[in-house]
């Protein structure tokens, strides 16, 4: 390990440019963010071609930011490493990161990593506590994602189970969306949710009655959807909090069910929550509760850093880099890479 190699780390997968200097794998000196939300909002999801160039924009400002803050004014020879999320996302706003990582690593001629972000997910946890050691499970929930891994050791994963089709987060997104809340709808849906009885409105947990660890919420979004759509044919009020609370209530069984099944599983009684999904205060609760009654141990993120942000890509490079692995001027982003 080399506690004081600086990190330069790079996100651009999806709608969040991010952009974080990392000393070591935990102390973060600066980490900046320019979130697209209020751009794709109005059209109710991420519009591809639109998050692209807004990386654009966004990557070289943020950083001139994330040096200054970090009090590097010669990167070239205080930078020891470059770290970018190579893969899964969209192709267009992968290559605004992994572009830019590549020129900055060829002019200041420094090593480069190219980082897998759920493998980045993962190392949310890590980069927040320095007690956090393999092995443990790790619960990625997001608006792409709904994975239980286990983490044998740093580099060596195994999928437990995933989603057959929906993420959790999309599916938080899409009822958002016949509601009228708006994009993203995880947080809204949340803060409703907090005020209504989850036992107003019946509402399936998926695969709730399987052995198997596997996720489904195109089923649970269907049944949301039905309820919102015949209250609308009869004209009747939607007891919108009420509504909210029942559908968290779904989602958060199955995804508690699905963890506690993993650790039966797997005997690993260490877990780790990241993704978007793992700010979700019932989620947290639910698993805080669980997690106490049961003696398993929780490590939970700050919720500043559930979403997608450089410091857990630069926290995944810095452990590859410290394994060997780095990547040379052929790197491309690769849409679907599949680590696991
Ligand atoms: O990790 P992330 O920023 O992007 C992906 O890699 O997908 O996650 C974004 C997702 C969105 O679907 C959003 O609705 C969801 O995370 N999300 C939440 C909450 N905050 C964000 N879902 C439920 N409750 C929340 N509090
Ligand atoms: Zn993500």
């Amino acid at each position: 390990m080399n506690s004081e190699l600086l990190t330069l780390g790079i996100e651009s997968s999806c709608d969040d440019t991010g952009l974080a200097i990392l000393r070591g794998q935990h102390e973060v000196l600066s980490s900046a963010l320019s979130s697209q939300i209020a751009s794709h909002s109005r059209y109710g999801g991420v519009v591809p071609e639109l998050a692209s160039r807004m990386h654009q924009e966004a990557i070289l400002p943020l950083l001139e930011q994330v040096l200054e803050e970090a009090g590097v004014s010669e990167p070239a020879s205080q930078i020891g490493l470059i770290a970018v999320t190579a893969g899964p996302g969209l192709i267009g706003s992968l290559l605004v990161g992994v572009m830019t990582a590549k020129a900055l690593a060829q002019g200041w001629n420094i090593p480069l990593v190219g980082v897998n972000h759920l493998e980045g997910h993962i190392f949310t946890n890590v980069a927040a506590n320095n007690d956090l050691k393999p092995p443990f499970i790790s619960a990625i929930v997001s608006g792409g994602h709904t994975e239980l891994v286990l983490v044998k050791d740093f580099g060596s994963y195994e999928l437990l189970g995933s989603t057959r089709d929906d993420a959790a987060g999309e599916a938080y997104d899409k009822v958002a969306k016949i509601l009228g809340l708006g994009y993203p709808g995880g947080p809204v849906i949340d803060k409703l949710a907090l005020q209504g009885d989850p036992a107003s409105y019946q509402l399936p947990t998926p695969l709730s009655g399987t052995d198997e660890i596997e996720f489904s919420f195109s089923g649970l979004k269907t049944a949301a959807v039905t309820i919102v759509r015949k209250a609308e044919e009869a004209g009747q009020q939607l007891g919108l909090e009420n509504f909210c609370a029942s559908f968290q209530r779904a989602v958060v069984s199955s995804l508690t069910n699905k963890t506690a099944l993993a650790v039966k599983k797997t005997g690993v009684r260490r877990l780790t929550l990241s993704g978007g999904v793992a700010a979700n205060s019932g989620l947290r609760a639910a698993l805080t509760e669980m997690s106490d009654k049961r003696g398993w141990e929780l490590f939970l993120p700050p919720k500043a850093i559930c979403t997608d942000n450089a410091v857990m890509v630069a926290a995944a490079g810095y452990s590859n880099f410290m394994r060997g692995i780095t990547s040379d001027m052929t790197l491309s982003p690769s849409p679907s890479w599949e680590i696991w």
